[in-house]
């Protein structure tokens, strides 16, 4: 038998879901035992060269063409963007269609109300490619991992800002430079600010968070930093100090009590977490029973991405089949409190600019007595006349004690810029 589908966008994720769609279909009806089969295609322009044929008549600008289609069963969202997609959808979901989509921004915002009326009509919602691209995330956290209570995420799930950052460790490039590169080949948008300052990736770890930690992450509970004050001197620092910087997306839930945190980190070059460059994405989850996990892949592109769109539709055909269909949405959980910082110790860079005058070193030293912090690494270069760049590397130490030694050092007269602060990650366990 086969299931129409109505594809909502045919841009780099919506052509890489007809491609596979194609190639695999025979195999997909051969294990589900039913044949998915692209009815409509909603598009804005209808002139506009596509990277896929399509059949004539199959492309449209009217989406009732496709929302009031009762042949249509599954509707597949990858437009992006709030609305209109937030509207198609809930009228697809009314329309008692299933609802496959890669839009993280729309999960990470009204994943809720989604979800809500997914669960009051029966009908599946699924989103997999809306996270980590081609690795599967969405589905072991809510399926696979259930029995375990999961205390950690870390990971790069941001493929635009780990191909900057790469770019400035591999080249010595500055960010402005790595920035304009990425953008040259189509890594970064013309506006890059959701990427470079870690919202996207913010939405990301709301999502996986609210999915790991069984609860509901609000993106206003994640704090975030993004990478636009990197300069190409903590590149080189890090390097000095045997790390890379990366930017990590980290959520932990100790008790009930969550700290959330998006931000560039140095990570050791003998980390795995150092090693996942240009816009691969890795996140590492751990569970009480599991233990370590560590998923790796490709965050991005038009196949990998509809791999993991083609997977949930495929899931969506296997309950169509089994008349099961709406047994994928959750229910809704119990909010946990956030921690505005995260308590637990952990080492600490820093970029000071410094006037070169005899007591400067004693004045700073002095901050970091007074607040209890030791320094495991201190570098100083003179950065041009009468003016010192010191990099320090602390002790493990509570971030507010940190907090606090920031805010005296940059009352000190003798420095004249904080330019970075990043946690040092530990070596893996
Ligand atoms: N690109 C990736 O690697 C990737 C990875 C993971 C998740 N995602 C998510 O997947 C979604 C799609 O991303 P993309 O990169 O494929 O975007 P894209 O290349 O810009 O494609 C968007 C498509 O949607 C259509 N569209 C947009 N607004 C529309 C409207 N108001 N009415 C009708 N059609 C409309 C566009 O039509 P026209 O072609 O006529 O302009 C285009 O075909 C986003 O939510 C994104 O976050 C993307």
């Amino acid at each position: 038998m086969n299931v129409a589908i109505g594809l909502l966008g045919c841009g780099t994720v919506g052509a890489g879901v007809v491609e596979l769609l194609a190639r695999r279909q025979d195999k997909i009806a051969e294990l589900t035992g039913l044949r998915p089969e692209i009815k409509k295609v909603l598009v804005r322009d209808l002139d506009k060269p596509r990277a896929v044929a399509l059949a004539p008549g199959q492309l449209t600008q009217n989406p009732d063409e496709l929302l009031a289609d009762e042949d249509i069963r599954i509707v597949v969202e990858t437009m992006g963007g709030i609305e209109p997609a937030r509207t198609y959808m809930l009228a697809a979901i009314q329309a008692g269609k299933h609802v496959v989509t890669a839009n993280k921004d729309l999960i990470a915002l009204h994943g809720l109300e989604i979800l809500e009326a997914a669960r009051a009509a029966g009908v599946d919602v699924m989103y997999e490619a809306a996270v980590g691209g081609a690795i599967p995330l969405i589905r072991p956290l809510t399926e696979h991992l259930t029995a375990n209570e999961i205390t950690d995420l870390k990971g790069i799930i941001n493929g635009t800002t780990n191909y900057i950052l790469t770019k400035m460790t591999e080249t010595g490039a500055d960010f402005a430079d790595a920035l304009a590169e990425a953008q040259s080949l189509g890594y970064a948008e013309a506006d890059p600010s959701s990427d470079v300052d870690g919202l996207d990736a913010a939405r990301k770890l709301a999502i996986l968070a609210s999915l790991a930690f069984c609860t509901r992450v609000r993106l206003e509970d994640v704090h975030v930093q993004g990478i636009r004050s990197i300069t190409a001197a903590d590149v080189a620092y890090a390097d000095e100090l045997g790390c890379v910087i990366k930017l990590l997306a980290s959520g932990r839930d100790r008790h009930g009590v969550l700290s959330l945190h998006v931000g560039p980190a140095l990570v050791p070059k003998h980390h795995p977490l150092a090693h996942v460059s240009g816009s691969f994405n890795a996140l590492f989850v751990r569970g009480d029973a599991a233990g370590d996990l560590m998923f790796y892949g490709r965050g991005a592109g038009s196949l990998p991405t509809a791999s993991a769109v083609m997977g949930d539709v495929i899931e969506v055909l296997r309950s169509l089949r089994l008349g099961v269909s709406g047994r994928a949405t959750r229910m809704i959980l119990p909010d946990k409190r956030v921690a505005a910082l995260p308590d637990e110790p952990v080492r600490f860079y820093m970029r000071l600019t410094v006037a070169d005058q005899p007591g400067a070193f004693a004045a700073i030293a002095s901050i970091f007595g007074v607040s209890n912090i030791s320094m495991e690494t201190v570098l100083q270069k003179r950065a041009k006349r009468g003016q010192a760049e010191v990099v320090i590397v602390t002790h493990a130490t509570p971030p507010h004690a940190l907090a606090h030694a920031v805010e005296g050092l940059r009352a000190l007269p003798h420095v004249q810029a904080v330019n970075n602060v990043m946690p040092v990650e530990e070596d893996p366990a």
